[in-house]
């Protein structure tokens, strides 16, 4: 009994780690929600787009998460001029999704 508990436990907590970017990994790449690869490149999306650069190395880049999340929530904060929508300040994503969002970017 206690090896089948053990068991399900393990394969339950693979399941959640399999599928920690999962949510944030579909908006991003549908076309009708994120659409980042319109302009970005992102491990595992098809036919990126490359006006913007490619979102590689991300922790590095961004020391501070809550950097990234400013970025997605509203790009015009950095830059006025950007073509990049802001997300978050024009309610394209959720709160919540603009969170998986940055965390599936974070993990590239
Ligand atoms: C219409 C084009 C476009 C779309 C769509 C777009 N971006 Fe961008 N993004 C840009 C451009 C251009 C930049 C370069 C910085 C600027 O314009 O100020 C940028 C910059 C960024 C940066 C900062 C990169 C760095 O190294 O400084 C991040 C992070 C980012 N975008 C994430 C996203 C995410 C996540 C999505 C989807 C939810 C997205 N972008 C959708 C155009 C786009």
């Amino acid at each position: 009994m206690k090896m089948v508990l053990l068991l399900t436990g393990l394969l339950s907590s693979s399941v959640v780690l399999a599928d920690e970017y999962d949510k944030g990994r579909r908006l991003a790449f549908d076309r009708n929600r994120g659409n980042c690869l319109a302009c970005h490149m992102m491990a595992g999306g098809e036919s990126p787009g490359n006006v913007a650069p490619p979102l590689v190395v991300m922790k590095q880049r961004f020391p501070d998460k809550a950097m990234l999340r400013e970025q997605i929530w509203d790009a015009t904060i950095k830059n006025q001029n950007t073509v990049m929508p802001p997300y978050g300040r024009h309610g394209v994503l959720t709160i919540d999704e603009i969170d998986d969002v940055v965390d599936f970017v974070y993990s590239l």
